[in-house]
């Protein structure tokens, strides 16, 4: 498998195929602003690192490598559903785009060096189980200076469906006690750790205790400020006004097998979503796409 991708897909010094952690094929992007991997399980990124700076991204050294698992850390894409189904807690939580096998649509480089990966996933017999709907999802990974990641969902079927979605993107801090997150003042937010009751953001966000917090009506970029890296993350994004804050902190890293007790330390999920209120309704022939651009902030 691994050489057939290689043979149609390779782009020599910038783009190849390995078997990568659990045996899994992975894709290895390498430029001269920036190296990243993604996973076709789960159409996975677990690794963006710009030219002579640590990784942008966190992944949990427990993590599960296995193609019926999801990956801890990175960029999970989670789809058509957020967080427990609606009606049925049998089905996988954050749906199934994440724990299914993608396959390579295409690649590209640009004239400025920038390399993009597509991956695609449409229903099956195995997803039909979990979800009764026709789709095609595309996710394009765009690893330059900066990383875009795309979602394109469409309706290839004739009934309009519903659905959630979240670029679940695990950032890697120095030390969470040293972030500030900017860009979210005045928004309202569902607590899902208070009933999910509304709360409105004063000011900037500090994290001293499990967060889980869904925010309304974000359209600003998020910058994530890390005193003692000196770095500042920016997370841009289109076609989602809703954004996801999550860290497990203490008791919560305990329980979770595939996560170091001290991760909770040196992680802050900044998630690209439509949740809640931002859930989207897609008709026949239609398509909606959710993306969103990181990168260390200059300025
Ligand atoms: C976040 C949710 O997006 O993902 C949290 O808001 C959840 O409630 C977290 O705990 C991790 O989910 P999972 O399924 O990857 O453990």
């Amino acid at each position: 498998m691994i050489e057939a991708l290689n043979d149609q897909f390779r782009i020599p010094g910038h783009l190849q195929f390995d078997l990568g952690q659990g045996g899994l094929p992975r894709a290895i992007i390498e430029n001269d602003a920036a190296r990243g991997e993604i996973y076709l399980h789960g159409a996975h990124v677990t690794s963006f690192q710009p030219r002579d700076q640590a990784d942008l991204l966190w992944m949990s050294s427990d993590s599960n490598f296995s193609d019926s698992m999801p990956i801890r850390g990175g960029i999970p894409i989670c789809w058509p559903w957020f967080s427990h189904h609606p009606t049925d807690s049998n089905l996988p939580q954050h749906g199934f785009a994440r724990i299914s096998a993608w396959e390579v649509q295409g690649v590209g480089q640009d004239s400025t060096g920038a390399v993009t990966l597509q991956l695609g996933l449409s229903d099956s017999d195995a997803t039909r189980r979990w979800w009764p709907h026709a789709f095609q999802l595309t996710l394009s990974v765009t690893i330059g200076p900066t990383m875009t990641v795309e979602l394109q969902c469409c309706n290839t079927g004739d009934q309009e469906f519903g659905m959630a979605a979240a670029l679940h993107t695990y950032l890697g801090v120095s030390h969470i006690s040293d972030v500030r997150v900017e860009g979210l003042a005045g928004r309202s937010f569902i607590d899902q750790l208070d009933d999910d009751r509304l709360h409105i953001q004063s000011g900037s966000l500090e994290i001293h205790r499990e967060t889980d917090r869904i925010y309304i009506g974000t359209e600003d970029d998020v910058l994530v400020h890390d005193r003692s890296s000196e770095r500042v993350i920016r997370v841009a994004k289109q076609g989602s006004v809703s954004t996801v804050i999550w860290n497990p902190w203490i008791d919560k890293s305990r329980r979770m097998a595939d996560f170091p007790d001290d991760g909770y330390e040196t992680m802050l999920c900044v998630e690209t979503t439509n949740a809640a209120s931002d859930e989207r309704r897609i008709s026949p022939g239609q398509e909606h796409r959710i993306s969103q651009t990181i990168g260390l902030f200059a300025g």
